[in-house]
């Protein structure tokens, strides 16, 4: 059964077809979906269309046609459907449906269904250009955005009346997208396992010093947050720093490299997702001196030896076993971010390496904003623009998902 249900409610306008795509793209994201179509959006496109592609009955009357009884169970359905789904799509949103919406008429199922509804509301309007400019819609599209609903603004393009301007449609996968995320938010990882190291690790090099790099864990406590917040059970295998832990996520706190692995490996067979976004040291002393190394030479060199690579140790141990979980490695990089977000995709076999160009100002290690690039194993490149940490956040979750669903349908 699928997790997320939404009702798509299709208005009367030359664009309903694309709703017919939009259903498809929402039922790839394993939403169901309950359709509603206005008298007009009939005469666009034929509810069967709808009940073929969702498998669901289409609801096009308010009262229904036939018996008493019908009558009778028709009169409450738009509560029921109200009360059955986490949200309602519009698309088309046609001018008149946004004036209907925006001052709570309620004359047919979807305006009805429309004032009975509580959860989130996203319309996609599309028209006429001069339409969309018109001051009345211009008004009800600021009511309905201050009644907090998710307005899409239409495209820019050559409209189906020969004008050119906004009032497109845009791309019904974009919508589809766009309604899962909303959907995604705390409930896609119900049930999931996800390993999240974070921070720096510190080397000693005697009892009172050490060796260690920039790494604030922003990126990874705001993984760790995101994927606690959307249901998945987190642990947090944490070098030192000096943020707090997200609510909800069990924290290992760990010093070395060596200690890192041991955390990570004790927890390995219990994680569906592994996201390693530790900045590892990679040498560390072998032979820590007991005491305090005195100032006595001129000039002191350090014998440094490598520590273990813990990706790569779980990244081979992974690929042997076939298991199918799911290893996203990061990569700080300060020159040819992409051909090194390649080149550690293949040496440590991940599924996704992040990479981030650490010389870039105001991103990258104390920052709290990122601009990365995801190198997947399907090959494609995903750059994700600068953006906060915590909306980073969510958005790599949202490409591992994507990959994962798609590595498992390619088995
Ligand atoms: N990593 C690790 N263990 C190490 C070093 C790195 O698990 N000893 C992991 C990091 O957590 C990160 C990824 O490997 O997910 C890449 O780290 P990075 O330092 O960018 O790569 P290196 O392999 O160390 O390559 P180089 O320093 O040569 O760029």
């Amino acid at each position: 059964m699928a997790s997320h249900s939404v009702v798509l409610g299709v208005g009367g306008g030359i664009a309903a077809y694309k709703a017919a795509e939009l259903a498809r793209a929402l039922m790839e994201h394993g939403v169901e979906v309950n359709t509603v179509m206005t008298g007009a959006a009939q005469e666009f496109v034929r509810p069967l269309t709808f009940a073929a592609l969702t498998g669901r009955k289409v609801i096009t009357e308010m009262f229904g046609t036939g018996s008493s009884d019908e009558v009778l169970a028709s009169s409450v359905e738009h509560i029921r459907v109200a009360q059955e789904n986490q949200l309602l799509v519009v698309a088309p949103a046609t001018a008149d449906l946004l004036a209907r919406f925006a001052h709570g008429l309620a004359n047919d199922f979807l305006t009805t269904l429309y004032l009975a509804f509580q959860g989130p509301v996203v319309l996609a309007p599309a028209m006429n250009t001069a339409m969309w400019n018109h001051p009345a819609t211009q008004a009800n599209i600021e009511t309905l955005r201050r009644r907090g609903h998710h307005v899409i603004e239409p495209d820019e393009g050559l409209l189906a009346c020969g004008t050119t301007g906004p009032g497109r449609l845009p791309e019904p996968q974009r919508i589809g997208y766009f309604v899962w995320r909303i959907l995604a938010q705390r409930h896609d990882l119900d049930g999931e396992t996800i390993l999240i190291t974070a921070g720096p690790t510190r080397e000693p090099l005697d009892p009172v010093r050490f060796i260690s790099n920039r790494s604030s864990g922003k990126m990874g406590y705001s993984l760790a947050e995101a994927a606690a917040l959307r249901g998945a059970r987190v642990i947090l295998v944490s070098g030192p720093v000096q943020i707090p832990a997200p609510d909800g996520v069990e924290l290992m706190q760990v010093q070395t490299a060596s200690e890192m692995r041991a955390a990570v490996m004790s927890r390995l067979a219990e994680s569906d997702i592994i996201i390693k976004t530790a900045a590892v040291a990679d040498y560390h002393v072998a032979n820590i001196p007991r005491q305090k190394v005195k100032k006595t030479a001129m000039r002191l060199s350090l014998e440094l030896d490598p520590t273990p690579d813990i990706l790569a140790e779980v990244g081979a141990e992974l690929s042997r076993s076939g298991s199918g979980q799911l290893l996203i490695g990061f990569a700080a990089e300060t020159e040819n971010v992409v051909a090194e977000a390649k080149r550690k995709l293949q040496a440590k076999h991940c599924d996704m390496v992040v990479a981030n160009n650490v010389s870039a100002d105001g991103t990258g290690f104390e920052s709290d904003e990122n601009e990365v690039v995801l190198a997947l194993r399907t090959g494609e490149i995903i750059p994700l623009p600068r953006a906060s940490k915590r909306a980073l956040a969510d958005q790599i979750l949202d490409e591992a998902l994507k990959l994962r669903l798609a590595l498992h349908q390619g088995r």
